[in-house]
């Protein structure tokens, strides 16, 4: 059993001491000092938002709820109004790996490093909902910022020209945002963040552990009873989590999480969790002085500038790597140094798949490399985690220890197994058809995929199959 520890928590201000004292040490104010347990967990008795007034808000328990059936439940739903459409100047990224939508009453946090661009996101979210959709009518956002001024915020949503009804509030105390949103009744409530945010009478500073989880459940709560969507913007700390442990992940209804490298100027947006619709999709953005906007070729954002150039060099390949249910296209590099004493240097690919790669080249297809340092690489700082990157790994290599260039219009898909065969890899069909659609001459893949492949793609281009590293490289140098 967890183990209880007693606590004494001042019922205005929330201060929390070992001992019991007349005054409160913290607001000065008398008889306020209340005992609670508490383990690990969190509250276990003694203690309660409700207590006094506090988070009246909050929904009580409703005597009259009962098990339903489920076309009971189903019936009442009009299911093309159920989420609300969020697109603009960055189409439906943010939709999209929403599931399709906002859902009403759903509490959505957006974690990612300070600095990615999160409140501006949700800036530019908010400014979409408050101007509604073509047939619905448009309803005004809440954004609250426990970080910034209403100044800073209005700045920046100058700088992003945004003109829709916005309200902007600046606050820290959860139970005074709530009410005051609550007379609103706005399409949506942002909080930015819940690190800065705290509950009076909860424990602890606000960021801490407990201040966090008991923040989110009562937005939490005001979502679910008045239905309006809130959205939650959490950093990540050191350890990558948002406020330490995963607690937030468990309360909400969707976590995304928004990445980018410090210096490029591409986010990209991702389900962690989602109650409402899969986490597959990605939501790719490019960031802007007008704010983020959508990539128009996101495939290809990967490939670099020297790419598309005339001029190639040799151990260039092209890879066709899959992230949530969307491709990418990759460049992996190689160079081989004859003469030195055959060491190994790998960024962003897998030491051992590297090595192996290397060996089956040398053992089965009969490229010298015993002497050969080889530094491997893949652009843009990516790490490739598919087997499917073996043959442009390959393929690079072979290009670099024999100084022919691969032209820059063919790509590679496939894994190489120890004998030197080429083997399938997932989703085959959809890899080749986005090489096609990018305009590419030739695509390299394994002759047991060639079957699975539809027309739509080997009609606009060549698609070889191979059955081994010979007959790749016969075919391409
Ligand atoms: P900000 O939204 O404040 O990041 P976070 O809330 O995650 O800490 O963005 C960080 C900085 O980047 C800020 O100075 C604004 C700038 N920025 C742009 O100029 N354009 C953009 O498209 C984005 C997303 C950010
Ligand atoms: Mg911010």
């Amino acid at each position: 059993k967890a183990k209880e520890k007693v606590q004494w928590v001042c019922s205005n201000c929330g201060y929390c001491a070992g001992q019991w004292w007349g005054v409160c040490r913290s607001c000065s104010v008398s008889g306020t000092m209340k005992e609670a347990k508490f383990s690990d967990r969190g509250v276990v008795s003694g203690f309660s938002v409700l207590e006094d007034g506090v988070g009246s808000w909050l929904p009580q328990q409703d005597a009259e709820v009962r098990p339903l059936r489920l076309a009971e439940v189903n019936r009442g739903l009009d299911h093309h109004h159920w989420r609300i459409p969020l697109s603009g100047s960055f189409g439906d990224e943010f939709s999209r790996v929403l599931g399709g939508g906002l859902v009403p009453g759903s509490l959505t946090l957006i974690g990612g490093d300070p600095g990615v661009g999160k409140s501006t996101l949700l800036l530019q979210i908010a400014a979409i909902i408050a101007k509604g959709h073509n047939d619905g009518e448009a309803s005004p956002v809440v954004y609250v910022s426990g970080e910034e001024s209403v100044e800073q915020i209005g700045n920046r949503a100058d700088r992003l020209r945004i003109e829709s009804d916005i309200y902007l509030y600046s606050s820290n105390d959860v139970e005074d945002i709530l009410k005051k949103v609550q007379c609103l009744s706005p399409g949506a409530l942002i909080v930015d963040s819940i690190q800065t945010v705290y509950l009076k009478g909860i424990m602890g500073s606000p960021g801490g552990i407990m201040q966090v989880k008991e923040c989110t459940s009562a937005l939490l709560r005001f979502a679910k009873k008045t239905n309006i969507p809130v959205l939650l913007i959490g950093h990540v700390t050191k350890s990558g989590d948002i406020a330490g442990p995963r607690v937030l992940e468990h309360i909400v209804d969707v976590v995304l999480y928004m990445e980018g490298e410090k210096y490029s100027s591409h986010r990209m947006l991702r389900a962690v969790k989602n109650r409402f619709g899969s986490t597959d999709e990605l939501g790719v953005f490019e960031m802007s002085h007008s704010g983020l906007q959508a990539v128009s070729n996101a495939s290809q954002m990967f490939l670099s500038e020297q790419h598309m150039d005339s001029e190639i060099l040799a151990g260039l390949a092209v890879a066709v790597i899959m992230d949530g249910s969307r491709m990418f296209l990759i460049e992996i590099q190689a160079l081989c140094l004859a003469g030195s004493t055959g060491s190994r240097q790998v960024n962003g690919i897998q030491v051992n798949r590297a090595d192996m790669i290397i060996s089956v080249l040398i053992k089965q297809a009969g490229i010298r490399l015993r002497e050969h340092a080889v530094f491997l690489n893949v652009v843009s700082g990516l790490t490739l985690a598919e087997t499917a990157g073996d043959l442009a790994i390959a393929a690079a290599i072979c290009s670099s220890y024999l100084e022919v260039p691969i032209p820059n219009d063919i790509a590679f898909i496939g894994e190489v197994g120890l004998g030197g065969e080429l083997r399938m890899v997932p989703r085959m069909e959809k890899r080749v058809y986005t090489v096609a659609k990018l305009g590419f001459r030739m695509c390299i893949v394994p002759k047991v995929a060639e079957k699975a492949l539809g027309t739509e793609s080997t009609e606009k281009m060549e698609v070889v199959g191979c059955r081994n590293l010979k007959e790749v490289i016969n075919t391409v140098f």
